[in-house]
Order: C-alpha cells, then structure tokens, then sequence
C-alpha cells in the first residue's frame, strides 16, 4: 500500500514524498519580480519536508496577472529572479514547481488586503481584459473582450515562452492554472465562452486552448519534466462545466503528455454555491483517477495527517496539495511525519530541535 511518505517518482522527477504546496498568490511583486519575500516564503516550506513546492499564479502575459501586483513570467528579468529562490527550493531536497496563468476576465482587480474592486489605470491597472465572451465575472469585475484568434494565438505562445525561461531558472515541474475561473477555464465552461468559432460550442472547440496550449508547452518542455494541469473539476453550477466533461478532457491530457490533473473545483460562477468541507473536492480526484487512468492531485480542506495519509493510501490520489494549512505552519510535513510514525530526514540545522518528545541531544 503506497503511503504519504512514499515516494512517486514522475518521469525523470522523484519526489519524496506525496505533499506539494499549493500554488499561492502572494501579491508582493512590483513588475512581477520576485523578492526576498518568495526566497524566504517557498524557502521556508521547502525546509520544512514538502515534497514539492509550487510557486503562485505567474503571469505568462502583464495583462494576464490577477492584480498588478502578481509574480510574472512574460520576461527574462523576472525569469533570472527566480533563479535563487528556486536553487534554494532544490537545495532543500524538493522539487520546484511553476505555475502558470493567465487571469482572463478576472484580472485587473485589487489585492485582498486593500479595498475591493477593480483598479483604475492611474493605479497601475489595465482597463482591457480579454476572454473568450464578452461576459464579466461579475458586475464588480471589468466587462472583458472577446479575444480574437491573433490574441488567442499570442496567449498560447506566450506560454510557451514562459515554459522556455522556467527551464533556464531550474524549474522541475510545470502546472498549467486551468481552474479557478481564469482564463483557459473561462474557455472551458459554456457559462463563460458562448463563441461561435472554433473555440467555442462544442466540447472539441471549448477544450481547444488548453489541449493547444498543452501540446506547444510540451514541445519546449523536456520529455524528463513533468507537465500538470490544475482544473476545476465542475463549475458547480447548471449548464457549466462539470465532471463527465473534466474526466473526458483529462483523457485527452493524458495522451498530450500532461502528468498529472491537480483537482479543485469553482471560480467560474459568481453565484454558485459550494459544498465545503474536509476534503469535499477529493471525490473528483477520486473520479478522473479512476476514470480518465491519469494521476491526480487532490486539494482542499486537507488539513491533518490521518486524512491526508488515508486520501494515498485509499488511491484517491497520487499526491496531496496543501494550502492554508501550509501558510499556517510551513513545518506541517515534518509534524505529519512524526505523527504517522514516519522516519524523514529533517534539515541537518534543525536536528536538535528533533521530534517533540524526544531525549535532548546537545
Ligand atoms: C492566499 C491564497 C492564494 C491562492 N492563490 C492561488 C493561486 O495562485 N493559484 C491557484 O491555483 N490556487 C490558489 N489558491 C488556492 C489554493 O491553491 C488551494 O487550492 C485552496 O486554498 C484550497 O486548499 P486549502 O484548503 O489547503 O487551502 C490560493 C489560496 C490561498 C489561501
């Protein structure tokens, strides 16, 4: 029975063990520039035993950031200030991970900390958002453009430029962000993209963008590192997006070379009501595992050790994703170890503090 602390190897990438830090958007850049806040914050959860360690949403394009202040991709300088933060990642015995993203009809929009809403072009914001559809998020998000297939083409090969520059900085791993109600999502769900060409209609036309998306990053992306792609598993609402379809296009990622589908769910549904709870977006892991024959992440409410040991054991998924719960203690892998009777090598510099409970060594 394969347990948490197994390893899982992934073409040439062996992970120790099955927990990655969830992509967090950490709002702290000026010019998508990493700082020593992205140095000192993936650092710490590095040393603190994950497996593998994603950085936030990076933007592909400046337009493609969620707020102005967004890490980003879209040139070599913000390449080459990932490099320290990423040798140190590896330095620490995990992997580094990038994610890629492009915010669609969500971006131009304030961090959480300041006041909610849109931010003006004399604040740094971009009033032009594109999006399959002409359809805003919401009435407190800016009204997008439908995207023409020149910009559409341009996305696509920015992410390919973006997977060219990850290479160069070290990166290990690459997830495509297509939940959460960005843009490749958007593309996705009939409630965001009601286009009449080629993408968008039909299940073929809706899935086009990120199957092409795919297939240019892997091109440029060595047969040795891993591809994942994060989805929404449904929209949770009527006629959106939703699980019979997620299983059908991870079939289809499977055969492009995608590795892994991480599973969340929603964002694309201003109105829609979730079901939270420990491990609610686990059954849909469960489902596109099983179904589609792809590995799977799962993420979500995976707050303690038993739970997340049990979602491996059980073969829900082949790995778990932790968020809060990592911003909350960035050590959590090391007390899980502990807590499931798991021997792990914790960093030489803290050997003295050891597990709780054992004999002092001085
Ligand atoms: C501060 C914060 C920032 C987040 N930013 C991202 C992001 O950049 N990309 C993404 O796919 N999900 C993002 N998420 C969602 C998390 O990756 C995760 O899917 C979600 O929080 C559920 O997991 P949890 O219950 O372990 O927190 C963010 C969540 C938090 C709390």
């Amino acid at each position: 029975m394969t347990g948490l602390f197994d390893e899982l190897k992934i073409r040439g990438v062996t992970l120790r063990n099955r927990i990655a830090v969830s992509p967090m958007c950490q709002y702290s850049c000026v010019d998508g520039m990493a700082t020593d806040w992205h140095l000192v914050h993936l650092g710490s959860r590095a040393v603190g035993g994950a497996a593998l360690v994603f950085t936030e949403a990076t933007a592909v394009t400046p337009e493609g950031r969620i707020s102005p202040q967004d890490l980003g991709i879209w040139n070599d300088a913000q390449a080459d200030a990932l490099v320290r933060t990423v040798a140190f990642i590896r330095e620490q015995g995990a992997a580094a991970g990038i994610q890629f993203a492009h915010a669609g009809r969500k971006a131009s929009m304030r961090r959480p900390w300041d006041l909610p809403g849109v931010v003006p072009e004399s604040e740094g914001g971009w009033a032009r958002v594109g999006a399959p559809s002409a359809i805003p998020f919401s009435d407190t998000f800016l009204v997008p453009h439908e995207m023409t297939a020149g910009e559409i083409a341009d996305v696509t090969a920015a992410f390919v430029a973006a997977a060219r520059r990850s290479l160069t900085a070290g990166f290990d791993v690459i997830e495509l962000h297509g939940a959460h109600g960005y843009l490749l999502h958007e593309f996705l769900s009939p409630l965001s993209n009601t286009r009449t060409d080629r993408y968008g209609g039909s299940f073929e036309n809706r899935t086009r963008l990120l199957r092409e998306v795919v297939t240019a990053v892997r091109a440029v992306w060595p047969e040795t590192h891993p591809l994942f792609v994060r989805i929404s598993a449904t929209d949770w609402a009527e006629g959106g997006w939703d699980l019979p379809q997620s299983i059908e296009l991870s079939r289809a990622l499977k055969q492009l070379g995608v590795d892994m589908i991480d599973t969340s769910s929603g964002g694309n549904v201003a109105t829609a009501t979730i079901p939270l709870g420990p491990g609610y977006q686990v059954p849909f892991a469960e489902a596109i595992r099983r179904d589609a024959g792809i590995a799977t992440g799962a993420v979500g409410l995976i707050t303690d050790a038993e739970q997340a040991e049990q979602v491996i054991q059980s073969e829900q998924a082949d790995m778990v994703l932790l968020a809060r719960e990592l911003l909350r203690d960035p050590y959590w892998p090391l007390a899980a170890a502990q807590e499931l009777g798991q021997n792990i090598a914790w960093p030489a510099q803290y050997l003295r503090a050891g597990p709780k409970g054992a004999p002092r060594r001085n």
